[in-house]
């Protein structure tokens, strides 16, 4: 006879995802969700996080909705406090809200310029801020703990008008190498998800009126199989179920017919 095995590897943990309203950080909040976590789920959109956080609920899991701007240090804070005081110390952050706004450098578009790095690296570092201190205090009691960011795998290509966006994400990159340095010897492991194109809004916020502006991702969506979010979720999950001295530190993630 044989019997079905069911595991639900991250029961007891606690987790914060930010950009949870759509697309990546959405599915992700609701796999960790499916396989035990205690989910925080926060972006600007609070009726986008009520119907997610609804949606985990109603499948029999336990989330937080928490309608912030990663971009003020202040919310950051105290909606790390509001966590810790309504689920428990936070274990598991996935720091994942980012914008794209590709454009060509002569176009001097300042205000795209200056969005990108106040979200894909002030917002990410305010979280990290934030949330780190709980991370230590986790894995200091002998949980696992994972600080996972997304980056993008612009960040170690060469693609044509994502000079900015890329450079977010290279910092992105290269910051979590060097975090693993201090965080991996109190058992915080830092991991760097690189994907590339995955089926989201991501594209709908270019403001540069041309089309040429983002035809590179408009042939991936049009010509090849591109990720979904859900196949991104699974990947995190992954990383934060595989046993604590285990650290799958940067992963990777591309539809099989993207050689760019
Ligand atoms: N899609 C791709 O092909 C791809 C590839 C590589 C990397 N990525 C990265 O994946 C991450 C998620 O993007 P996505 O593809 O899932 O696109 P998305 O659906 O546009 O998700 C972006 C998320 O970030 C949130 N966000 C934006 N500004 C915010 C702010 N100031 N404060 C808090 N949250 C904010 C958005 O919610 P609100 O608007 O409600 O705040 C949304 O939940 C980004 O870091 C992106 O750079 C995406």
């Amino acid at each position: 006879m044989s019997t079905v095995i069911t595991t639900s590897p991250l029961t007891d943990r606690v987790a914060i995802v930010t950009g949870a309203s759509s697309g990546i950080g959405e599915a992700t909040a609701f796999r960790l969700a499916g396989l035990g976590a205690k989910v925080a789920v926060a972006a600007r959109r609070a009726d986008n996080l009520e119907a997610v956080a609804a949606r985990i609920t109603a499948a029999g899991g336990t989330a937080l909705p928490l309608p912030l701007d990663v971009t003020d240090r202040a919310a950051v804070n105290a909606a790390a406090q509001q966590v810790a005081d309504r689920l428990g110390s936070v274990d598991l952050v996935f720091n994942n809200a980012g914008v794209q706004l590709i454009s060509p450098i002569e176009d001097v578009r300042f205000e795209d310029w200056q969005r990108q790095i106040d979200l894909n690296i002030t917002g990410v570092m305010n979280v990290i801020g934030a949330f780190v201190p709980q991370l230590i205090a986790s894995a200091a009691r002998g949980k696992p703990a994972d600080l996972i960011t997304t980056s993008s795998i612009a960040a170690t290509r060469v693609l044509e008008k994502f000079s900015v966006y890329s450079g977010t994400k290279a910092y992105i990159s290269q910051l979590t190498r060097l975090l693993r340095v201090e965080l991996g010897r109190k058992m915080v492991r830092v991991s760097t998800i690189e994907p590339g194109m995955v089926d989201t809004e991501l594209p709908d916020h270019v403001t540069d009126p041309d089309p040429d502006a983002t035809r590179l991702m408009a042939d991936l969506i049009n010509d090849i199989d591109v990720l979904t979010a859900a196949d991104v979720a699974e990947t995190v999950a992954f990383i934060a179920s595989v046993p604590r001295h285990v650290n799958l530190t940067e992963i990777t993630i591309l539809p099989t017919q993207q050689a760019v």
